[in-house]
């Protein structure tokens, strides 16, 4: 039986980049997948996907609603979405094929198959020629997560559908009722709007997007009405029914009434759960909590000392960057460093149009701890650069502490929110403050001048273009 340094199971942002890391600091590696592509979900059904039928949708949407405003003409356009979904599989396969190349590269051994513990150093793997061990000195669980789901909406994958099935619809449906104002929900919801599907979504919370600030909650669902969306806020799913050709959901509203709405398909959305099927971690005696993640300590240790746990099977951000950062953070306490995870400065992205994104807590975190802030904001639509592109919408809000100004938290709706976000995370790990952001020189025309705008708002309301 082959003995690796490092043996991880599941090669998501999480295994793969872990695998990365243990080989540059001279460990030798094997990674499991029980699927035939490497990249997890979300190379295959997550991040990757979706921005690149995002990306397709938007430029439908702007070839059909901004572009003859910029003097651009043309006869007809048409969505076609087999076009849209075969070059999100190109973009998909790619990518897999990346990561494929940086295993060899790294001289990582791939293993393909389930792996299942046999005990804390020996793992199965269950592949389709068979079974094999292999083990490991240490080992690394990375198996990610999967769609959640509550009793009466379980998926049937036909009309019922996650957003696995979401990304390969083979039609645009006339109406898609998504349940869930999260980021999935209005993720998707964005691709099917721009395509032109109505999109009705039912959420159980009173707001959109609910544990984000609630000025960029509030200010986000008057840009998806605008957008035509239709929202059933406070409203319980009962039941979701396959009609055939439709789907039918029956739910209660805050007063308790019935509410019937029809659809053609129904995205379930309400969240994700981490995955630990075939592990067999019952066969070494671990433990997992009440949600079904894999516990951890602040080393990323399970109760057996020798086995890591990273990503979305354990508790935080499901976001393929925590991932990332929790797969170096392993490799490298078992290479004997001490490296450092700053979860608060974990940033968060929604890529709608509009972007939203934020970094560090929320106002009404900050409120409910007592703490002392001030607050300082800036609409978009002030800029020159938004007039120049039309992209008007949005904001950008700074909250700092009230008396050492530092920044403790950003919350945005603006074009290119994704990457504007950076400048906010970087001062915020130097702990700068939010006049520290206004003395930096930002350059114009540029989305980026709403930060240093926001800023002067916060420090001591001299925001000068508004
Ligand atoms: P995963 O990526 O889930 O990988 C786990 C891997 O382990 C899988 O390949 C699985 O097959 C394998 N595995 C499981 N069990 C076993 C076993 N027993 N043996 C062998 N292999 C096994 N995050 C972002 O940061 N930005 C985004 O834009 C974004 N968009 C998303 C869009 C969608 C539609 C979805 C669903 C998710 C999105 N996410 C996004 C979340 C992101 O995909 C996850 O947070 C991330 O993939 C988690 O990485 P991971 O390595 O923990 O697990
Ligand atoms: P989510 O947690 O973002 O949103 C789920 C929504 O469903 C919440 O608003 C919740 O209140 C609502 N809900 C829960 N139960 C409900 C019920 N019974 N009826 C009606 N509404 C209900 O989860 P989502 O959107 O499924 O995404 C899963 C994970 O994937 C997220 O944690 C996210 O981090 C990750 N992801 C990240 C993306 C990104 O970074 N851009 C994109 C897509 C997913």
């Amino acid at each position: 039986m082959k003995n690796y340094d490092v043996v991880i199971v599941g090669s998501g942002p999480g295994g793969y980049v872990c695998a990365i890391r243990c080989a540059q600091l001279g460990l030798s590696v094997a990674i499991i997948e029980k699927y035939n592509t490497l990249g997890g979900t979300c190379l295959n059904v997550g991040c990757i996907p979706s921005k690149s039928l995002l990306d397709s949708s938007e430029h439908f949407h702007n070839a059909t609603h901004t572009f003859s405003d910029h003097g651009i003409e043309f006869q007809s356009v048409k969505a076609n979405i087999t076009q849209m979904i075969k070059r999100k599989d190109d973009v998909v396969s790619q990518t897999c094929a990346g990561v494929k190349f940086l295993m060899d590269k790294n001289k990582i051994e791939v293993h393909h198959g389930v792996g299942s513990f046999k005990n804390k150093n020996i793992i199965i793997i269950n592949g389709k020629n068979g079974s094999s061990e292999i083990s490991g000195k240490n080992i690394v669980i990375a198996t990610g997560s999967k769609p959640n789901f509550f009793a009466g909406m379980e998926p049937d994958k036909k009309r019922i559908i996650t957003s696995t099935e979401a990304l390969n619809l083979t039609e645009i449906p006339k109406k898609i009722v998504v349940i869930g104002a999260g980021v999935i929900g209005l993720e998707m919801g964005s691709i099917f709007k721009r395509l032109g599907s109505e999109v009705e979504v039912v959420e159980f919370a009173p707001s959109v997007l609910p544990t984000m600030d609630g000025t960029i909650s509030k200010e986000f669902t008057k840009i998806l009405k605008k957008d035509g969306f239709k929202f059933h806020m406070e409203h319980k799913v009962q039941s979701v029914i396959n009609k055939g050709k439709s789907i039918i959901i029956t739910a209660l509203n805050k007063k308790n009434e019935k509410v019937e709405i029809e659809g053609d398909y129904c995205l379930v959305a309400v969240g994700r759960k981490a995955y630990t099927a075939g592990l067999n971690v019952e066969n070494i005696g671990l433990t997992l909590n009440q949600r079904g993640q894999v516990e951890v300590n602040d080393y990323l240790q399970t109760s057996i000392p020798n086995i890591y746990a990273i990503g979305d099977v354990i508790r935080g951000a499901m976001l393929a960057h925590k991932a990332e950062e929790e797969g170096v953070f392993v490799a490298e306490t078992i290479a004997g460093q001490k490296p450092h995870i700053n979860y608060n400065l974990i940033p968060g992205v929604v890529y709608t149009w509009p972007e939203i994104a934020n970094v560090g807590k929320t106002e009404e975190e900050l409120v409910s701890e007592g703490r002392e802030i001030k607050i300082g904001s800036f609409p978009i639509k002030a800029l020159g650069r938004a007039r120049a592109s039309m992209d008007t919408s949005g904001l950008i809000k700074i909250i700092a502490d009230k008396n050492s100004d530092e920044i403790l938290g950003v919350h945005m709706i603006a074009p290119r929110a994704a990457d504007l976000i950076m400048e906010a995370v970087t001062a915020m790990e130097f702990r700068a403050s939010a006049e520290d952001l206004v003395r930096i020189c930002h350059p114009h025309p540029t989305y980026s001048e709403a930060m240093k705008e926001a800023a002067m708002d916060a420090t001591e309301a001299r925001a000068m273009h508004v």
